[in-house]
């Protein structure tokens, strides 16, 4: 037997190989990588304690791509090792780690301000409005006045049988009489409102570019100003309680971070306070939006990374035009169901080139809306403007890998713009449930040529990186949803396509699974100049990983619908866990309380 002294002395080099190892020197990881695993694991533990090992990680990092363990210092991965514990290690934790999933575009206020909304999502009919409607009332008896209005989210005037609906029609029952209601369309692109709050508005109401009112009592894109000036804006406490909500729910979903996709000015500021609270458990990458939008507003907000990763902002967010669903996507040619109109512009194309060319040469990321294949266009023009004066010397490949401006939703490109990404490499944020949630309707819109050349690519544009999201809350944010959506171009709640069949709609633009996830890691990531630090398991990156009860490729397609998270982890810390089955047994349930 060795002396104590002799074990003493020779594990002085070891740790200090495990010293310099976390700090991050190359030669170090080589010396412990060489010591047997269960050792080497237990020196680093034992010195830094932070090591987590699970039955498979998939890293999504070249270096290493399946893993077992990996080790964590502040908030950040410091190593990852393809071995077990071995014999003397502690026992392995049940599981399958991906790394922590990205929404590449969504909304964290209204999707807070949504939980704590009517939810209107999927209702079939005029009558089922009105009836969840009521129950809200019955459970919200505070909201529907003057100062605080009773807000839906979710109706869609395709299930009443294609009439627009009207003010009127929020005059239900005698609970329900004079209240101060607004209800935003499925794709947040129209309001509908009640009586009372029409009773606000200026007569006649005003003529809006870039706005329609279809109906009495709905308002559609930039014609939502006219009822937003009179909006009683919920106070600082009830926003705060929007955005924690929110976090939570994203959490639970396996979700670590998100492009918040447009935040105000001042609401900049309450992200800012709240994000330095250790409670904020959610990195967001904003998207800055001008208190007027398409406007240039460099003095209201500035670049800003929190040191922790929590909070970074550095893109802008401008708008070309609206969404398909209200006729609103600004198109080449008139829709094939509404002949006199090829939907609007938010903005003309000299004003969305000037306002590129400022906010990119003012440092920010410009990151357009635009579905139509007008506004893709107009989009593609404005950016190509803006790298002739950004990168003089260098191509507009060269420009935009530098900038990587981006288009959010892409949603119908031309051909000739499809082929104008593919030179400059022009970045695609796609929501893969909108293809999902137009495809009963999108055919009819466009025509078969525009829909199968042009409309809801994913595949297609797979050399372009395609940044996924979910556009929550307009649909739901789980991921798997999103995934599922991907690879199958069914939708998730009802497992079935356009014609009610399980091929899929339009299947030759389906994903991978692997492409899937990596467009909800690795290219949110890419989008967001993270790459290397999210959506990764490699030294150096944020800690951030999931938790599954199976390795996602186990996982069957259907399956995906329904699939929850066991675990999520941020910056090292558990964040959710999945509350354990009631029936299973719990020693605290049986031991009396003291
Ligand atoms: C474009 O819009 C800007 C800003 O709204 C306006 O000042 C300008 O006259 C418009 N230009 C054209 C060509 O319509
Ligand atoms: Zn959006």
């Amino acid at each position: 037997m060795p002396s104590i002294t002799t074990l003493a002395l020779a594990s002085i080099p070891i740790l200090l190989a495990a010293v310099v190892y976390q700090v991050g020197v190359p030669e170090a990881r080589e010396i412990v990588n060489l010591l047997p695993p269960f050792l080497a694991l237990r020196i680093l533990e034992n010195v830094f304690s932070e090591i987590h090992c699970y039955e498979s990680v998939q890293t999504l990092s070249d270096e290493l791509p399946s893993a077992n363990c990996f080790s964590v210092a502040n908030g950040k991965f410091t190593g990852v090792f393809a071995h077990t514990m071995g014999p003397m290690g502690k026992e392995m934790p049940d599981g399958h780690v991906i790394p922590g999933l990205w929404d590449g575009h969504g909304h964290l206020m209204q999707y807070g301000e949504l939980l704590h909304s009517a939810d209107l999502f999927g209702a079939e009919s005029m009558d089922e409005v009105k009836q969840r409607l009521v129950d809200y009332k019955t459970s919200h008896p505070e909201a529907g006045t003057s100062a605080q209005w009773l807000r839906g989210v979710g109706w869609d005037q395709a299930n009443f049988g294609g009439r627009w609906p009207l003010a009127p029609d929020l005059e239900i029952g005698e609970n329900f009489k004079d209240q101060y209601v607004m209800l935003d369309r499925v794709d947040v692109h129209c309001v509908w409102v009640s009586n009372k709050v029409l009773d606000l508005l200026p007569s006649p109401l005003p003529d809006v570019p870039g706005g329609e009112i279809p109906a009495r009592g709905v308002f559609c894109d930039n014609s939502i100003d006219i009822v937003a000036k009179y909006y009683p804006k919920p106070g600082k406490e009830s926003r705060s309680k929007f955005l924690k909500d929110a976090m939570l729910n994203l959490n639970k979903l396996g979700i670590v971070g998100m492009h918040d996709a447009g935040v105000f000015p001042s609401e900049l500021e309450l992200y800012k306070e709240l994000i330095q609270d250790e409670d904020w458990t959610l990195r967001v990458y904003a998207m800055l939006e001008c208190e007027t939008r398409n406007t240039f507003c460099p003095g209201d907000a500035s670049k800003f990374h929190t040191a922790d990763g929590k909070l970074h902002v550095q893109s802008v967010k401008l708008f070309a035009d609206g969404a398909l669903g209200s006729w609103g996507s600004a198109m080449l040619e008139p829709y094939s169901d509404k002949p006199e109109s090829s939907g609007s512009l938010l903005v003309n194309a000299t004003a969305l080139t000037k306002l590129a060319i400022d906010w990119s040469a003012a440092g920010f990321q410009v990151n357009i809306h635009a579905i139509g294949d007008l506004a893709n266009k107009l989009a593609i023009d404005a950016f190509i403007a803006a790298y002739d004066l950004l990168c003089p010397d260098a191509t507009h490949q060269q420009c935009q890998t530098r900038h990587r401006f981006r288009i959010e939703h892409a949603q119908i490109i031309h051909p000739d713009q499809q082929k104008q990404m593919f030179e400059i490499g022009i970045i695609p944020s796609i929501q893969p449930t909108h293809a999902t949630s137009d495809m009963p309707y999108a055919e009819s819109r466009l025509g078969k040529t525009r829909t199968a050349e042009e409309a809801y690519r994913m595949r297609s544009l797979l050399p372009l990186r395609p940044i996924l999201g979910s556009d929550f809350p307009v649909e739901p944010a789980s991921i798997l949803e999103g995934i599922y959506a991907a690879i199958t171009r069914r939708s998730p709640r009802t497992g079935l396509d356009a014609g009610g069949g399980e091929e899929g709609w339009y299947p030759e633009e389906t994903l991978t699974l692997k492409e899937a996830l990596r467009g909800f890691t690795l290219n949110p990531a890419h989008g967001a100049f993270l790459e290397g630090k999210a959506g990764v398991i490699k030294q150096g990156a944020y800690a951030d990983w999931v938790v599954l009860d199976e390795p996602l490729e186990n996982l069957e397609v259907e399956s995906l619908r329904t699939a929850t998270v066991k675990e999520t982890w941020v910056g090292g810390k558990r964040v959710y866990k999945r509350p354990e089955p009631e029936d299973s047994f719990n020693i605290w349930k049986v031991l009396p309380t003291p």
